[in-house]
């Protein structure tokens, strides 16, 4: 998979990318991921990227122009599946969100900052937005490390299986049960039996058991 980011700060996307599982991703071949920043596009002297709001009010807005320039060069060289505007005003990102633009090609991404992006671009080239949760980040960038991530780690070869995605909360709808490690018994906290008896039948049921009763606690709402 091929995932292009439009930023006017890329510096920020720099470390999410270079650790850990999507580091893995890169080094597999199985992820790239291009930083393209906005300033390279604009054709002002000044590098203008941004501008006043036609009729007025505080915060600027981000130019047509150079973010054309981007997504259309940037278009010479790939088709794109999506092109995604990380916005508060999207559409709320979720496993079945990720699951579906894992299976995609090439994705591009927007991120936008001060009072976001001028409209035309949303009307002419984004084809799908997205907000990670109800509340407002200083850009778009954060939002698009946590969309990065959530789709890498799914690419099919990035994790082993220890690690496997298929038993994440949410994949089934369903939180995830309680997991523990050595030792078995820690100031006498003790590890569930049921984890101990080698039985697997037995604690396969146990652990649906537990993330259903977590589900119905936590977010009755999954179910
Ligand atoms: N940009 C600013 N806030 C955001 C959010 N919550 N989700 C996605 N992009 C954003």
């Amino acid at each position: 998979m091929r995932i292009d980011i439009i930023s006017v700060m890329p510096e920020l996307l720099e470390s999410p990318f270079s650790h850990s599982i999507l580091k893995r991703a890169k080094t597999k071949g199985l992820l790239e991921v291009n930083l393209h920043h906005l300033r390279d596009y604009s054709t002002q002297k000044q590098k203008q990227v941004d501008d006043y709001q036609f009729g007025g009010g505080a915060g600027m807005v981000m130019m047509v122009e150079p973010l054309v320039n981007a997504i259309e060069s940037l278009q010479k060289e790939v088709t794109y599946d999506e092109i995604i505007y990380l916005t508060p005003d999207g559409k709320t990102l979720n496993q079945r969100i990720a699951n579906t633009l894992s299976l995609k090609g090439n994705l591009l991404m927007i991120c936008g900052h001060y009072k976001g992006i001028d409209e035309r671009i949303r009307e002419h080239y984004v084809t799908l937005e997205i907000s990670i949760g109800d509340y407002v980040l200083s850009g778009g960038e954060l939002a698009a490390a946590v969309l990065v991530d959530s789709i890498g780690r799914l690419l099919p070869g990035v994790l082993n299986d220890e690690t496997s995605a298929l038993f994440d909360s949410f994949q089934d709808d369903l939180l995830a049960p309680p997991v523990y490690t050595r030792p078995e018994e820690f100031r006498g906290w003790k590890v569930p039996e049921v984890l101990l008896s080698g039985d697997h039948r037995k604690i396969e049921d146990w652990r649906h058991e537990q993330a259903l009763k977590r589900t119905q606690e936590r977010r009755p709402d999954l179910l």
